[in-house]
C-alpha cells in the first residue's frame, strides 16, 4: 500500500526520490509522483501507473537537494494523474504525500471550501491536509504540520515540503509506517527499511504521534506535545541483497526458494545447545498460562492461514482453547474477551491495520498480546506484551510465502512451549517433535529440488479458468493458502473446500477435466481424503494429489501425486504448501502475469 519517501541533503534529490519508491513498489500501488523545492517554488510531477511511466517524465538531474516522492494506492478517487500524490495548496506553495486515511477529511474540506474558498483539484483526502497546513503557514512548517495534525483524525505517515523552506523536510506519524534514515549530510524519511538501505544502515523509528523535523545535518523528533524525544538509532544488520533479487526472475521465486534458511533460522534461533528452547521475548510465565482459559488468534490473508494451522497445533500441544478469526471481521464482531484471554496477533509487515487494531481492541478488554511478526520494530510488535519474530528476512513479493512458512515454526515452538508450561505436552512428545522439526530445512530443500514438476504440472492447468483445492484436518487450512496463492498472482478462480463438505454443494461444479488439487497429508484421514478423491474423479476431475512418501496406493486413485518427505501430520503443512506456492508462481508466469506486484493487490495493508 502506499509508500513515501524524503530527501534533503547536499547532493540532487530526484534520483534518491526515484530509487527509493522503486524499492516501495512492492508495495502495491497504482501511480507515482515527487515534489520537489527548486529556485525557491514547489514543483511536482506525477504520472498514473507504473514509476517507469514517471520516470519517462522525469529530469533527474533538477537541480534540487529537498524532495518528496509517493507511490499511491487509490482509496479515494481513481487511480489518475491527478489523484497521484503529491497534492498541493492552492497556489502550490506547499507539497504533501500521505500514506493512510483523513477519516474526517469531508468536513475537512467542506470547511475549507465554504469559509476558506480553497480550490481542490483531486478527490482525495490527502489535498486537505495541503490545504490545512497551508491554511497555519506562518513561516515554519513544523508548527503549520502540528496544528493541521490537531483537527485530523486516522492513520497517517505524511511528509511536507514549502516553497519557503528549501532545506526543511517534515513528517509526522499516527498509525501508519514511517522511518528516518541518517546520512552524512543528508537524511531521509520513508515507509520502510528496503527504501534506504542503499544509503543507510541506521534508522530512526518513528512511534506514533510523533513529528520530525530534518534538516541536512539534524533530526529532531518531538512527541505530541512538543516535547523533543530520544531516539536509539537502529542498524539494520541484514544484507542489502535480501532486497535484491539475487538472479532470480522475480522476488516471489527467490523467496519460495529462501524457505530452507527462513526456517532454519526460526527454529534453530530459539533452540539452545540442549535443544530446549529459547524463548526470549515471550514473557507470560507459568502461573500466567494458568490463568488463561482461551486463545484468539487474528490475522489477515496469509497470515491467517498460519493462524488457522496454528489454532490446530495449540489444541493439539497445549490442549487450550483457540479460535482463529480474520482481523477485519473480528474488530466488529464484540468478541468476549476478559483478562483471561490470549490475544495471538500474526502479520508479516506488523503494520496491516485491522491486524493492528484488533490487537488494540483485545488491550482495550484486558487481553494479554503475543505477536508473531516479521519486521522488525513494527507497530504489532512495540504494541505487544510478548513477542516472537520469525526470522524469514524481508520479504518483497505480494504474494506471502516464507512469511508463511516462519509463521508455522512459530506457532509449532509456541504450542509446545505452552504445553510444556502446562504439562500437556510430555518431554518425550517434546523431543520427538524437536527433533522432527530439525530436519525440515532440509526437507523443504528436497521438496524444492522437485520444481520441475511442478512446472510441468503448470505448463498443463495454466489456462484452466477455474482450480478446486480441498484437503480434511490441517490439510482443509491448507487448501485456503493453496487457493489464496494461486487466485492472488494468477487471477484464476479458485476455492477451498473441506473435503468432507464436498457433498453438501461443491460436488454440484466439478465436471469433464474440472482439476482438483487434493490436499492428502494427514494419516488420520488418509482413507476418508481417497475416497473424496474418488468421488470427484466418478464426476470426470483430474486430481492432483499432495502426499507423503509412502502413502502408495493414492496413485491409483489420483491422476497425479507430488510426494513431500515423511513427516508427523502436524508439521506436514510447512512442507505441503511448497508445491502450492511453486504451482501458482508458475502458472502467473505463463499467464503473463506481474507475479510480484499482482493488480489491485498491496503487500501491507494500512487502511481498514
Ligand atoms: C496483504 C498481503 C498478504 C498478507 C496480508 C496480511 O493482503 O498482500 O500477502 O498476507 O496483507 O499482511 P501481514 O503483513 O499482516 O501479514
Amino acid at each position: 500500500m502506499c509508500g513515501i519517501v524524503g530527501y534533503v541533503g547536499t547532493n540532487k534529490a530526484v534520483p534518491y526520490l526515484i530509487e527509493g519508491l522503486s524499492k516501495l513498489e512492492y508495495r502495491g500501488y497504482d501511480s507515482a509522483g515527487i515534489a520537489v523545492n527548486i529556485g525557491g517554488a514547489v514543483k511536482v510531477i506525477k504520472a498514473k501507473g507504473r514509476l517507469s511511466n514517471l520516470e519517462r517524465i522525469v529530469d533527474m538531474d533538477m537541480d534540487t537537494v529537498l524532495g518528496i516522492g509517493h507511490t499511491r494506492w487509490a482509496t479515494h478517487g481513481a487511480p489518475s494523474d491527478v489523484n497521484a500524490h503529491p497534492h498541493t495548496n492552492s497556489n502550490e506553495t506547499i507539497a504533501v504525500i500521505h500514506n493512510g486515511i483523513i477519516e474526517n477529511y469531508m468536513e475537512i474540506k467542506d470547511w475549507l471550501i465554504n469559509d476558506k474558498k480553497c480550490v481542490f483539484k483531486s478527490e482525495t483526502d490527502t489535498e486537505v491536509i495541503a490545504h490545512l497546513i497551508d491554511y497555519y503557514y506562518d513561516g515554519d512548517l513544523m508548527s503549520a504540520v502540528r496544528k493541521a495534525a490537531d483537527r485530523m483524525e486516522g492513520a497517517y505517515a505524511i511528509g511536507v515540503i514549502a516553497k519557503d523552506e528549501p532545506d526543511r523536510l517534515v513528517a509526522v506519524r499516527k498509525d501508519s509506517p514511517l522511518i528516518v534514515g541518517l546520512g552524512v549530510n543528508e537524511n531521509f524519511i520513508a515507509s520502510d527499511i528496503p527504501a534506504l538501505l542503499k544509503y543507510t544502515r541506521d534508522i530512526l523509528l518513528i512511534e506514533n504521534d510523533e513529528f520530525v523535523d530534518l534538516s541536512k545535518d539534524k533530526v529532531t523528533i518531538y512527541n505530541s506535545l512538543g516535547q523533543e524525544q530520544k531516539r536509539e538509532i537502529y542498524k539494520v544488520t541484514w544484507d542489502i541483497d535480501a532486497a535484491e533479487k539475487e538472479g532470480f526472475e522475480h522476488f516471489t521465486l527467490k523467496e519460495i526458494f529462501e524457505q530452507p534458511k527462513g526456517v532454519r533460522e526460526t527454529l534453530f534461533r530459539r533452540l539452545n545447545a540442549e535443544d530446549d528452547l529459547a524463548m526470549e521475548g515471550i514473557r507470560l510465565t507459568a502461573d500466567e498460562l494458568k490463568n488463561i482459559n482461551k486463545i484468539y488468534i487474528v490475522a489477515c490473508g496469509t497470515a491467517y492461514h498460519a493462524g488457522l494451522v496454528g489454532r490446530r497445533a495449540i489444541e493439539a500441544f497445549a490442549k487450550i482453547p483457540v479460535e482463529c478469526d480474520v482481523a477485519s471481521e473480528f474488530r466488529y464482531r464484540d468478541p468476549f474477551i476478559d483478562e483471561r484471554t490470549l490475544f495471538i496477533a500474526v502479520s508479516q509487515s506488523g503494520e496491516t491495520l485491522d491486524t493492528l487494531q484488533s490487537l488494540r481492541e483485545a488491550k482495550r478488554k484486558g487481553a494479554r498480546v503475543l505477536s508473531i511478526v516479521n519486521v522488525v520494530g513494527s507497530s504489532v510488535a512495540r504494541e505487544s506484551d510478548d513477542l516472537f519474530y520469525t526470522w524469514a528476512g524481508p520479504e518483497i513479493g505480494v504474494a506471502s510465502t516464507k512469511a508463511f512458512t516462519t509463521q508455522l515454526i512459530a506457532f509449532y515452538l509456541i504450542a509446545m512451549h505452552f504445553g510444556r508450561m502446562n504439562g500437556k505436552l510430555t518431554e518425550e512428545e517434546f523431543k520427538t517433535t524437536i527433533t522432527e522439526m530439525k530436519t525440515l530445512p532440509e526437507k523443504v530443500t528436497e521438496v524444492l529440488a522437485k520444481s520441475e514438476e511442478i512446472q510441468k504440472l503448470a505448463a498443463k492447468q495454466f489456462n484452466n479458468e477455474k482450480v478446486f483445492f480441498m484437503g480434511r484436518g490441517v490439510d482443509s487450512d491448507l487448501a485456503m493458502e493453496a487457493s489464496l496463492k494461486l487466485k492472488e498472482i494468477s487471477y484464476i478462480n479458485s476455492f477451498a473446500i473441506p473435503a468432507g463438505e464436498l457433498k453438501h454443494g461443491t460436488i454440484a461444479l466439478i465436471e469433464d477435466e474440472t482439476f482438483v488439487v487434493a490436499l492428502a497429508t494427514q494419516d488420520r484421514l488418509y482413507d476418508k481424503m481417497l475416497s473424496n478423491i474418488k468421488e470427484v474423479k466418478a464426476r470426470g476431475a483430474h486430481v492432483f494429489a499432495i502426499a507423503k512418501e509412502g502413502h502408495l496406493q493414492i496413485d491409483k486413485t489420483a491422476d497425479e501425486v507430488f510426494y513431500i518427505p515423511n513427516t508427523s501430520d502436524a508439521l506436514a503443512p510447512l512442507l505441503a504448501i511448497i508445491p502450492m506456492q511453486l504451482f501458482a508462481y508458475y502458472v502467473s508466469t505463463l499467464r503473463g502475469n506481474d507475479v510480484d506486484k499482482p493488480r489491485n493487490l498491496a503487500k501491507s495493508v494500512t487502511v481498514e
